[in-house]
């Protein structure tokens, strides 16, 4: 009995010093669970051929108590020691935010929008078609058979083993599929990408286009030039000026170049115009009868206007960017300065 008195002492002794060291539960549970199971040991090797059984029992039960008692304190010194550390950690609530990086729309979108809103105001709807098109509609309709010399302005990338099937060199075809589906009076403008063979600082092979056009009873080459000063005006600033330089294009007639007024120097003369005052935007014109017989419209009754241009070079001009490969490399450091 007394020597069972005294391991079971020591092993009280023992757990308490042992939790006390313990930093984490897991460990608690494991000696106070070990304490117990030795407890048990003890008083069963005391058992054996012992005659005062009960007493045996009841010191192993005060002792397994005790252990308990001890077992608990630690539970709940590890849990306040836990809401202590918790109480003690600050925030300093002066400190600033952390800013999210937010996406932006590219300054082609952005330019592509305003275009498209600009003309939305007045009556233009957007209209859209293939960047994969057929050499009809992207040459043949727009009055440039396979012979014609304006088709080596315009060299493209042809489909293998179709040679009928090309990557549009220009928003133009998109006149032809929308004339071919309605009737007049049209008023489109068709944003898009388009292909060449052409690769330098102010050309790539692939870049984005705005064509528009508009047909119904009456409409005159003065609507042309109307339209494009609205336009010029809202997009750059009231101090643009539109010039229609004399021209050719297939598909219209009488054909021009339009030319705004030099958005860097306001029409003094700079490097970027060579001295005029004047930018080359785009083309123009009055809709061609030779195209309007292609898609089935009377050229008696109607007549339209046509113009064309680069978006990449609208924003170019608007933003200030000289280098079009910028436009498609993928740098977010240059996408991030135009919002
Ligand atoms: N499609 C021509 C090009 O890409 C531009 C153009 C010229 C479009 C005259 C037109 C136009 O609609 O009337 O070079």
């Amino acid at each position: 009995m007394a020597s069972l008195a005294d391991q079971l002492q020591q092993l009280s002794s023992a757990l308490e010093a042992a939790l006390q060291r313990d930093k984490d539960e897991q460990s608690v549970r494991k000696h106070h669970a070990d304490c117990v199971g030795a407890m048990r040991a003890a008083q069963k090797a005391a058992l054996s051929g012992a005659s005062d059984k009960k007493a045996i029992g009841q010191l192993t039960n005060e002792h397994i108590r005790r252990a308990e008692g001890i077992y608990e304190a630690a539970l709940k010194r590890l849990a306040d020691e836990a809401a202590a550390r918790e109480l003690e950690r600050s925030v300093d609530v002066t400190l600033p935010g952390r800013a999210r990086r937010l996406g932006h729309l590219h300054p082609i979108t952005l330019a592509r929008r305003e275009i498209e809103a600009i003309f939305a105001q007045i009556g233009f709807t957007v209209a859209v078609g293939p960047q994969v098109e057929t050499d009809f509609h992207n040459f043949e309709a727009l009055a440039m058979p396979k012979d014609h010399p304006a088709r080596d302005m315009q060299d493209t990338f042809y489909v293998d083993g179709s040679p009928d099937v090309v990557l549009r060199t220009h928003t133009s075809p998109v006149q032809i599929r929308t004339m071919l589906a309605q009737k007049p009076p049209v008023r489109v403008i068709v944003p898009g990408t388009v292909y060449r063979r052409d690769d330098d600082a102010t050309h790539s092979p692939m870049f984005n286009q705005v064509e528009g056009l508009c047909v119904d009873e009456g409409v005159t080459f003065a609507d042309l030039k109307g339209v494009l000063l609205h336009f010029a005006r809202r997009f750059f600033g009231d101090k643009i000026g539109v010039r229609l330089r004399p021209s050719f294009f297939p598909f219209t007639e009488p054909s021009a170049e339009i030319d705004f007024t030099c958005v860097f120097c306001g029409g003094k003369g700079c490097r970027t115009c060579k001295q005029t005052g004047w930018i080359e935007i785009g083309g123009s014109g009055m809709v061609d009868p030779e195209v309007f017989r292609h898609v089935g419209y009377d050229s008696e009754k109607y007549t339209g206007f046509a113009f064309g241009w680069g978006i990449d070079r609208m924003a170019m001009l608007k933003y200030g960017i000289d280098n079009i490969p910028l436009f498609f490399e993928g740098d977010v450091r240059f996408a991030r300065q135009f919002r």
